[in-house]
């Protein structure tokens, strides 16, 4: 093993493979490792243009660092008796250069200023991937959405029957919760993208560093000022894990749905044989495994979360070694996120919705008999409480026909509703699922034509969100492209 160049001076003795395990970072690192290569870039690049490293040191370390951006850090840097990739970075670019070139580069820096904006540009272009996951689940939502305005199916209130509702509102329904997911994520990547490089350890460095110019390089909107906090906070983590726990939880009950609905007994959807496994010993199985496992996936995240909170909880100012024991929660939380979002879009779009069961099943289980209630009150002007008891009580006594509503009539009214002119027809017409739909028509409603303005709006909404990402992509690319560009100037002065 190389002798780390940052342990080297100081303390003595051989660590036993126990106390480097505990202390290495370098699986979690693994994630950071290229973000590092481009801090390294801009905290160099700074250096050269505040004349705090000769142009000439600048040139030769520059040359290696585009070396190993162009073709990846070299596996040595990963050599887990490193503690951290950031050490293993310096010291393969202090052998490869000399200590009196490499030896410059963490001029004004500490690895607890270098490793916190690793973890913040790395996590910001994660939140864009799945910002851009959640674009493609919606539009996939609205346009399923499109095709099912008149595809009536019975909505459940503790998964009972409860009253009529469209596909495409149930649709509509998770595009507005993703569509809030989108807002949280988009929300956090402000607190997520600023940089805390020029902190140094803590208390920021006496060296007349540009925070301004490295941030910009690196594509941030802003430094984080404090210099403590910058090198202390993981709120911007907790904040990412807690925000994809939300979008899990309600990728989780989509799929809890998909699975009912799929099932023998409900056959309201056909999941595509892709998304499905078998078994080893039942022939017959079509099991919906990929619907499964993303339902337990918001377990796994917020077993993240609770971790990372629980780690930061109670440290005091400024970086502690804790810290590092949150990276790994991180990145198990919030991977497979995009992933698990295009899964779901993918499931949806490839399923075949069963019109005929959800149709059959629309009318069943006194799923009009609101409308029924409600009837009594607008044309009759009866107190909805009175109704509500005259048509519960019909259901009780199993038959929703005239003489049993007017029984119940005399006994809570006090007088039959054929008195008052019902009649079969009358009974019959607002029991039909189609009134029930067509009068829900306030903003919002399943009624099919606000249904379909709805869909005109969200695909607005929509429209401005993908604007929005794109927006950020562009300014994190332009900014990516001139740290290389004055990189590659200093290579080659
Ligand atoms: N690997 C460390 C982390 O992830 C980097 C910072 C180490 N700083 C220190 N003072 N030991 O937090």
């Amino acid at each position: 093993m190389t002798r780390d160049v940052v342990r080297k001076a100081r303390l003595f003795g051989e660590r036993t493979e126990d106390i480097e395990s505990l202390l290495s970072s370098m699986e979690a690192d693994r994630n950071i490792a290229s973000s590092d290569v481009l801090v390294d870039m801009a905290h160099l690049v700074m250096l050269t243009r505040q004349r705090i490293v000769h142009e000439d040191h600048a040139k030769t370390l520059m040359k290696e660092l585009l070396a190993m951006y162009e073709s990846g850090v070299p596996s040595e840097a990963f050599d887990p008796s490193y503690e951290d990739i950031h050490a293993g970075i310096e010291t393969i670019l202090t052998s490869r250069t000399g200590s009196d070139v490499g030896g410059r580069l963490h001029i004004g820096r500490s690895r607890n200023d270098e490793v916190a904006t690793c973890l913040r540009i790395r996590t910001r272009d994660i939140i864009l991937d799945q910002l851009e996951a959640l674009t493609r689940l919606r539009k996939v939502l609205l346009s399923v959405a499109e095709e099912h305005i008149t595809t009536v199916m019975p909505g459940f209130t503790h998964l009972q029957h409860a009253q009529p509702v469209t596909l495409a509102h149930h649709l509509l329904a998770y595009e507005q919760m993703f569509s809030r997911d989108f807002d949280r994520l988009f929300d956090a990547f402000r607190r997520v993208n600023c940089s805390p490089l020029g902190s140094a350890a803590l208390a920021s460095t006496g060296y007349p560093l540009d925070r301004i110019c490295t941030a910009h390089l690196l594509g941030c909107d802003q430094i984080l000022e404090n210099s403590m906090d910058a090198v202390a906070s993981r709120d911007f983590a907790e904040e990412t894990l807690a925000c994809d726990a939300i979008v899990l939880t309600n990728i989780s009950r989509f799929c809890e749905e998909l699975i009912i609905w799929s099932s023998s007994f409900v056959q309201f959807v056909t999941l595509d044989d892709r998304y499905c496994s078998t078994s080893s010993i039942m022939p017959q199985k079509k099991n919906p495994d990929v619907a499964e496992l993303l339902r337990s996936r918001a377990g796994t995240i917020l077993g993240a979360f609770v971790s990372a909170v629980t780690i930061v909880k109670g440290l005091p100012m400024a970086y502690n070694r804790d810290l590092q024991d949150v990276n790994p929660h991180l990145w198990r939380g919030i991977s497979e996120v995009r992933r698990d979002i295009d899964l779901l879009a993918g499931m949806i779009e490839s399923a075949q919705f069963n019109r005929d069961r959800m149709a059959a099943e629309a009318g069943k289980g006194g799923t009009t008999t609101t409308e029924l209630a409600d009837t009594l009150v607008r044309e009759y002007n009866i107190p909805f409480r009175t109704a509500h008891h005259i048509v519960g009580r019909a259901v009780r006594d199993g038959s929703l026909d005239l003489a049993t509503l007017d029984t119940a009539a005399v006994e809570y009214y006090g007088k039959s509703l054929s008195s008052l002119g019902i009649t079969n027809e009358k009974i019959e017409n607002a029991l039909a699922v189609n009134t029930s739909l067509s009068v829900r028509n306030l903003p919002g409603g399943p009624a099919p034509e606000t249904v379909r303005n709805a869909i005109i709006e969200r695909r607005k909404e929509l429209e401005k969100d993908i604007c929005m990402i794109s927006e950020k992509r562009k300014r994190i690319a332009e900014s990516l492209h001139e740290l290389l560009t004055q990189a590659r100037r200093i290579a080659q002065l």
